[in-house]
């Protein structure tokens, strides 16, 4: 499993009117198997670290190392699973052949059959057996974003990054999806970073949550987070997991302080 290292990671998006810059020497590790998550103010450049984390983003300084290769490579290789904050699924095609589609290119006929029996494994998983030959806009949004998320797994990725894959959606929702997200984190044990704006997401699925400032973005801490695993639903009900959301939920508004004065 995959081990990321971030070094002094800045990003100014250029145009010709203007600069604008959004991250701000970032350096921080995920150790193989570790699920670490980013939780920071809208438009601090979550996103935007993520695509650099995806190598779909060059960075303007800094590294991004993953076992030592540069993350495009592992995309190329196929060992880098990402959700994106939309589910962007295709409205054309249906939920199983949504899921397939980043396994399909250059597959050989031997392993057809391997991959169906994965994406029949995937469906049930995510609850949506019955609805494997629905097209996207049949489904509501918790089922698209269950979609999205079992593409992103379905190569069994060595890293998975995923943005804000809760949002939008109603708190019943979110805490089923939640539960089937945990599920997924604890069966492939991937290294994994998740980006959020909610304080009970991050601390209930992180090992360590990392705090971002307003942008441009630099790390206010690293929060470590001992808690059980594998987390149960019922983790979001104890002391502890209160005791650190309020923790971070403290930081978070010191932030919003200092950034008014
Ligand atoms: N391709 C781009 N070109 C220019 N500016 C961009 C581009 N992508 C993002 N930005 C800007 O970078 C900043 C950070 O955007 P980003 O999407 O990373 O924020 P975020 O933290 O993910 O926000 P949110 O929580 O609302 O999703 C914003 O000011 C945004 O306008
Ligand atoms: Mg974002």
């Amino acid at each position: 499993m995959s081990h990321v290292v971030v070094n002094r990671l800045s990003h100014t998006f250029t145009s010709r009117k203007e600069k604008l810059e959004v991250l701000d020497e970032l350096s921080f590790e995920v150790f193989p198997t570790e699920v670490v998550t980013i939780l920071g103010p809208s438009g601090c450049g979550k996103s935007t670290l993520l695509r650099c984390l995806a190598g779909l983003l060059v960075p303007s300084e800094g590294t991004i190392e993953i076992d030592g290769q540069s993350p495009d490579i592992l995309r190329q290789k196929k060992e880098l699973g990402f959700g994106f904050q939309e589910p962007s699924l295709m409205d054309w095609r249906t939920v199983e052949d949504n899921i397939s589609l980043p396994a399909e290119l250059g597959i050989q006929d031997g392993a057809l059959s391997e991959l169906k029996l994965r994406i029949d494994d995937m469906l049930n998983l995510i609850r949506m057996t019955n609805f494997r030959r629905h097209y996207p806009p049949q489904l509501s949004a918790g089922m698209k974003h269950r979609t999205a998320l079992a593409r992103a797994l379905i190569l069994e990725p060595k890293i998975l990054l995923l943005d804000e894959p809760l949002a939008g959606l109603d708190l019943l929702t979110r805490r089923e999806l939640m539960g089937q997200i945990t599920t997924l984190l604890e069966r492939q044990k991937c290294t994994t970073v998740i980006v959020t704006h909610s304080v009970e997401e991050a601390v209930f699925w992180g090992d360590r949550v990392i705090l971002l400032t307003h942008r441009p973005a630099s790390i206010v801490q690293i929060i470590e987070h001992h808690g059980q695993r594998p987390r149960k639903l019922a983790y979001a009900e104890s002391m502890e997991f209160h005791h650190l959301v309020d923790r971070c939920s403290d930081l978070i508004l010191g932030l919003s302080k200092s950034n008014h004065e």
